[in-house]
């Protein structure tokens, strides 16, 4: 058997004693567990004490090119196009990508958007997308090649060859509470989006309620982290932070997800998905070198539709097939008048996810038509008995338990203790 060229045991205990560890060692620690030398509980206790104890810049660089380099890397340079995409920290209702996409690609930048599915109470966009018949998230390289040489955009699953290591890790933290590191989250990300190959990349950093972070402090930390990954890896990084202690837009599901993004890409839908999606468009295209791009008219004059309608036919998708319906629907109203005044982002997403539109095991099929379809917003006037939400559902046993998590999560009350939140875009980084 080879000689290795360090003892995991050292480096497990150089994290626990809050110590350094040098590009060799974690070259080797990253290609010692990918081909698993490396135990897991080996990495796990690893993996704890950089949760507790952090990482240094260089260290965190470091495991991000391990990581990218324990798999393929992706070259879109001879699309004779700038290439530019956007990721999300993930958040309720969170459909962005869907009218962000062909949006930008309507501008002649080549859009790679590799997304996942969903899992817990968070979305997933290829499970949004699935609600439409015939669409399919799996392409090979080639096809997503063409596809962005010749419509502009792609939406796909990421193929199981962009870090490896990060994939296997990533498995290993969800069973060991050890997801929430932001040296760990951060390399994590960052080295899937710079082993596609992109140009540039806008972060989408999430605080609040329905986040993976709470706290708009540690977002700050996640983004900042991750946008100097980028850059110092070549890729043209920003972030924004973007408030989500309630959901965006109206729909909480797939289907009904779709429709909205539907309604911003026919220039209408909710106010603040229209507003989120202009920020990030605005913002891709000033790294793909059109700073003065109109967005909001290739919204009105039907040319980001264009694009919508071409990628999803360019997947197999019939764009104007009917979209599921659920089979069941129960309805909430007001119990009194007044003003909305809470909405909490994060039972919603529980509350949607146990409607069937989220699932609890990888494995899991979602139920396409389930979710909420929110009919106010916070600091909407309303009257006793106007319905303020509905929910879907293929099976009726499940609005119990829905409705069990939205318990408290709202709030009607006098105008005068309306207090309105923090803003939509809280903040840029990078
Ligand atoms: N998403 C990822 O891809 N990795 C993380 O660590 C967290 C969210």
């Amino acid at each position: 058997m080879a000689t290795e060229a360090h003892d995991v045991v050292d480096l497990i205990r150089t994290k626990r004693d809050r110590g350094t560890l040098s590009t060799a060692q974690i070259d080797w620690l990253i290609d010692a567990y990918t081909r698993g030398y490396v135990a897991d509980e080996q990495m796990s206790a690893l993996a704890m004490a950089i949760l507790l104890n952090g990482m240094s810049r260089d260290e965190i660089r470091d495991l991000t090119l391990a990581m990218i380099a324990s798999g393929e890397r992706m070259d879109f340079s001879g699309l004779g196009k700038p290439t530019v995409d956007k990721h999300s920290t993930g958040g309720v209702g969170d459909k962005i990508t869907l009218p962000l996409m062909p949006l930008v690609a309507s501008f002649g930048v080549a859009v790679p958007q590799l997304s996942g599915r969903g899992l817990g109470h968070t979305g997933g966009t290829l499970d949004k997308l699935e609600s439409i018949p015939g669409w399919r998230a799996s392409l090979s390289n080639e096809e997503m090649f063409d596809q962005l040489r010749d419509v502009g955009g792609v939406i796909c699953a990421a193929g199981s060859g962009l870090a490896p290591a990060d994939k296997k890790l990533y498995a290993l933290r969800d069973i060991t509470g050890t997801v929430e590191a932001i040296p760990l989250i951060a390399s994590s990300i960052m080295s899937k989006k710079i082993a596609e190959g992109t140009d540039s990349l806008v972060l989408d950093v999430k605080f609040g309620s329905g986040a993976f972070m709470q706290d708009i402090a540690r977002s700050r930390e996640l983004a900042q982290t991750m946008v100097d990954l980028g850059n110092d890896a070549g890729v043209r990084t920003t972030a924004l932070l973007t408030n989500m202690n309630v959901p965006l837009g109206l729909a909480i599901g797939n289907a009904n997800e779709v429709r909205e993004s539907v309604e911003v890409l026919a220039g209408g839908g909710p106010a603040d998905v229209v507003e989120l999606t202009l920020a990030l468009a605005s913002e891709m295209l000033r790294l793909a070198g059109q700073p003065d791009a109109d967005v909001a008219e290739a919204l009105r004059d039907g040319r980001a539709m264009d694009t919508w309608n071409r990628v999803i036919r360019a997947q197999g998708g019939d764009p104007t097939a009917p979209l599921p319906v659920a089979r069941e629907t129960t309805t909430v109203s007001a119990p009194r008048s007044g003003v909305v005044l809470r909405q909490d982002a994060l039972p919603f997403g529980i509350a949607a996810w146990r409607l069937g539109a989220g699932r609890a095991r990888a494995q899991d099929a979602v139920q396409h038509a389930a979710g909420i379809d929110l009919l106010v917003k916070p600091g909407d006037t309303v009257v006793e008995g106007q319905p303020i939400f509905t929910l879907s559902a293929d099976e009726p046993s499940r609005f119990a338990r829905a409705l069990e998590s939205l318990e408290g999560a709202w709030e009607i009350g006098d105008a005068s203790d309306y207090v309105a939140g923090d803003p939509l875009v809280a903040e840029r980084i990078g």
